[in-house]
């Protein structure tokens, strides 16, 4: 399994850590199923997968860090909006074109990178806000 659960990376907050482990679970899937030579039968699962989690996932950590005054959350939306621009793109690519190899590797290399750069590092951020905020206010009381 090439990607795994951080606990450095739990905000506390079930809901949207639950959609970051779902997230993970279906990217090692799919890798998976690549490995077996099944990945494009695979596709349309992560797919729909992807649409509502960009929905539900989304809304619920924008609403968590708008919650507890996330210093970082303008660049941090950015990059929500990002995504969801390069997923309707790669959508769009695969109604054209369907599903194939091309549009399977698109796919993997959009997903990994996400976890990279943006669970492993803008996500990992809020936790860590979230810890030392904690810290503050207990050495404060
Ligand atoms: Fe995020
Ligand atoms: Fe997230």
């Amino acid at each position: 399994m090439p990607y795994t659960w951080r606990y450095n990376l739990e905000l506390g907050v079930p809901a949207v850590d639950q959609q970051h482990k779902r997230l993970i679970v279906k990217i090692n899937n799919l890798i998976d199923a690549m490995e077996r030579g099944e990945g494009v039968e695979e596709l349309r699962n992560i797919l729909r997968f992807v649409e509502s989690y960009i929905t539900r996932h989304f809304h619920a950590e924008e609403s968590f860090m708008m919650s507890i005054g996330y210093p970082d959350l303008p660049s941090h939306i950015l990059e929500h909006e990002y995504f969801k621009r390069e997923f309707q793109n790669l959508k769009q690519e695969i109604y054209y074109n369907g599903a194939n190899l091309r549009t399977l590797m698109l796919t993997e290399r959009m997903l990994c990178s996400w976890i990279n750069e943006h669970i492993y590092r803008t996500d990992l951020k809020i936790a860590v806000y979230v810890r030392e905020e904690l810290l503050r206010s207990s050495r404060a009381a």
